[in-house]
């Protein structure tokens, strides 16, 4: 395994020991961007790598059965102490526990970037049934504004986000061609859920304890003045049709 590799699923595997500071920090997903993502009458819809479930409460809707995938036991466990009448399943998109031809609709929030592309893509075409849907999704802070231009800038001088490489406009045959689509929207938080928003990245959770408080205390210091404040958001989805 090359050294990159090495870091990645380092960082892939990190989100449990912030598992509580992921649930109040993250920004849940606007309705119209998940009602774009998933047919309205997909009945049975899989939430890959579900983490403590926001993107899973945004697919509940009466007469669907919605079932989480997550291999995190921390995150598991967080999500049934929300979620738990959701079924969840031990996982991954590479290797998703549930029958061929079983899922109308197959959804990724903020982990695509963490997966194999190859193999999750192929697992995908098993599960799903044919003309089903993949969706994968990431909700981004949007840097035109101003002061969280500087939050990220502060964030990058500590270490760099792994999601330049989402592979997620290209994920070939047998899907039809990518669909793509951005939302923004705006989420009231207060400096205690940016806090936790920042202290939940992958990134931050594997620096060093020290540098990690540094860092956090420069987040403290920018928020310092603010109240509870308007995080704007770019939430970008991409759709593929199983043909
Ligand atoms: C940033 S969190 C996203 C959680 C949730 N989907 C959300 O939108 O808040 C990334 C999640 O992907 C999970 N993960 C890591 N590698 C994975 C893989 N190969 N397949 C599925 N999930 C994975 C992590 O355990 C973590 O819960």
């Amino acid at each position: 395994m090359s050294k990159a590799e090495d870091e990645r699923n380092r960082q892939a595997g990190s989100f449990g020991v912030v598992a509580d500071a992921y649930e109040r920090g993250r920004p849940p997903y606007p309705t119209d961007a998940v009602t774009w993502l998933v047919p309205v009458g997909a009945r049975t819809v899989v939430d890959l790598g579900a983490g403590t479930g926001k993107l899973t409460r945004a697919l509940r809707r009466p007469g669907r059965k919605v079932v989480a995938v997550e291999p995190s036991a921390e995150m598991r466990a967080q999500f049934a102490r929300v979620l738990p009448e959701v079924p969840l399943l031990h996982g991954t998109a590479e290797s998703i526990p549930l029958p061929d031809t079983s899922a109308d609709a197959l959804v990724c929030g903020q982990a695509w970037h963490w997966v194999d592309p190859e193999r999750a893509v192929a697992e995908a075409a098993r599960v799903l049934r044919p003309g089903g849907w993949l969706g994968l999704v990431w909700n981004d802070r949007d840097v035109s504004e101003p002061w969280v231009a500087e939050l990220d800038q502060i964030l990058r001088g500590y270490a760099a986000a792994p999601t330049e490489d989402r592979q997620a406009d290209r994920l070939g045959r047998p899907f039809e061609p990518v669909q793509s689509r951005d939302f923004r929207w705006k989420h009231l938080m207060t400096p205690g859920q940016i806090l936790d928003m920042v202290a939940s990245r992958s990134y931050v959770i594997t620096l060093k304890p020290e540098t990690r408080e540094e860092l956090l205390g420069r987040v403290r210091a920018l928020l310092d003045a603010k109240h509870p404040v308007e995080m704007p958001y770019v939430t970008k989805c991409y759709r593929a049709r199983l043909s």
